[in-house]
């Protein structure tokens, strides 16, 4: 038998032993590696007195079983380290995945679920859910709002100013110029954020909260559609028909500006101490937006107009939930948080 013929035969019987994937490799180095078998005859092939054709032909088949015992290696190198991952899997410690948790399960914050219910009912309206991030800039949270460097409104927000001279936002508003750009017209968003200012801290005021700023632009957008969005919105979360009403206010990037109150979800408008016996309640700052602002946001103001509100949500977590006391939401009040679980 020609030394080739030996060689595969004796590859052949040792490669259908091979029972796992060190086997392989040693079988591998064996025929293979620098010093294997195959390689050491393909360098040097005795064959006697072989004919330099006799040769030509040994080299040949060496190459071709060469090759061959290459592709069955790694074929069954495959096969074997599936099936090697199939065993540790098989192995692994098991787990009931049915078994009741050992410890106690979280819930979600009160302003997560009212953010989570507002954004489900604009999104069935058309809008789409915007985030911003929670640094800005004075370009952002105040001059493209059409309030300058020397505008008065200023004082209403002093905020956190970052060594970089950037600054924590102190309304969701700071997002529109940046939502108009990314949109143009016509648009309808919504983007609900933390918010910081520089207050006095007391049971209605904190210097960390949430807001829900809306922007709707659109050809013939009235102060007709701001109420409508308002009022649906505000009866699917309460659940009942509320009543609002607007109220001039002043905001430097609306024009005309409004306070919208809803009627007292307690007294149902009659007067009561939680109303301060007005009967109604103010909820969200509102507008039809300033041309400067629609105009810094690159649209068209010839033919667009567009209506913006500012939602307090934590008010509003504030108000569906009876939660009193404002600290409550960033102090981890656990008690107080947890009841509200979904
Ligand atoms: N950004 C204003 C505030 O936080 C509220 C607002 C938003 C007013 C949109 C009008 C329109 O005070």
């Amino acid at each position: 038998m020609n030394p080739q013929m030996e060689l595969q035969e004796s590859f052949a019987r040792e490669f259908s032993a091979v029972g796992d994937s060190q086997a392989l490799e040693a079988l591998r180095v064996k025929y293979l590696g620098k010093n294997g078998f195959i390689t050491q005859a393909l360098a040097n092939p005795r064959a006697g007195n072989a004919t330099p054709e006799d040769l030509l032909e040994l080299r040949k088949a060496l190459n071709h079983l060469k090759k061959n015992a290459g592709g069955d290696i790694s074929r069954r190198g495959e096969e074997l380290r599936q099936a090697e991952i199939l065993a540790a899997e098989q192995n692994a410690p098991q787990y009931d995945t049915t078994l009741p948790p050992r410890f106690e399960r979280g819930s979600l914050a009160p302003i997560t679920l009212i953010q989570r219910e507002v954004e489900a009912i604009f999104e069935r309206m058309g809008f789409a859910v915007e985030d911003y991030p929670e640094i800005t800039d004075d370009y952002h949270c105040f001059e493209a709002l059409n309030i300058p460097p020397f505008h008065p409104a200023r004082d209403m927000q002093d905020t956190f100013y970052l060594e970089n001279g950037q600054v924590l936002k102190t309304h969701t508003s700071a997002a529109q110029n940046a939502i108009m750009r990314k949109y143009g017209a016509p648009l309808r968003a919504i983007f609900p954020g933390r918010c910081f200012r520089n207050e006095a801290v007391d049971a209605t005021h904190d210097n960390t909260f949430f807001q829900m700023e809306g922007m709707m632009i659109d050809a013939d957008i009235s102060i007709a559609n701001l109420i409508y969005f308002m009022k649906t919105m505000l009866s699917e979360v309460f659940d009942r028909p509320v009543k609002v009403r607007l109220r001039p206010g002043f905001f430097p990037f609306v024009e005309p500006g409004f306070e919208l109150d809803i009627n007292c979800l307690i007294c149902g408008g009659e007067g009561c101490p939680s109303c301060g016996h007005s009967g109604w309640l103010e909820l969200c700052p509102c507008g039809m937006m300033h041309p400067n602002v629609l105009r810094m946001g690159g649209i068209d103001t010839d033919t667009y107009t567009g209506f913006a509100f500012g939602l307090g949500l934590t008010r509003l977590a504030m108000m569906k939930y009876g939660i009193k006391d404002i600290r409550d939401f960033n102090s981890g009040a656990l008690k107080t948080l947890r009841q509200f679980v979904g």
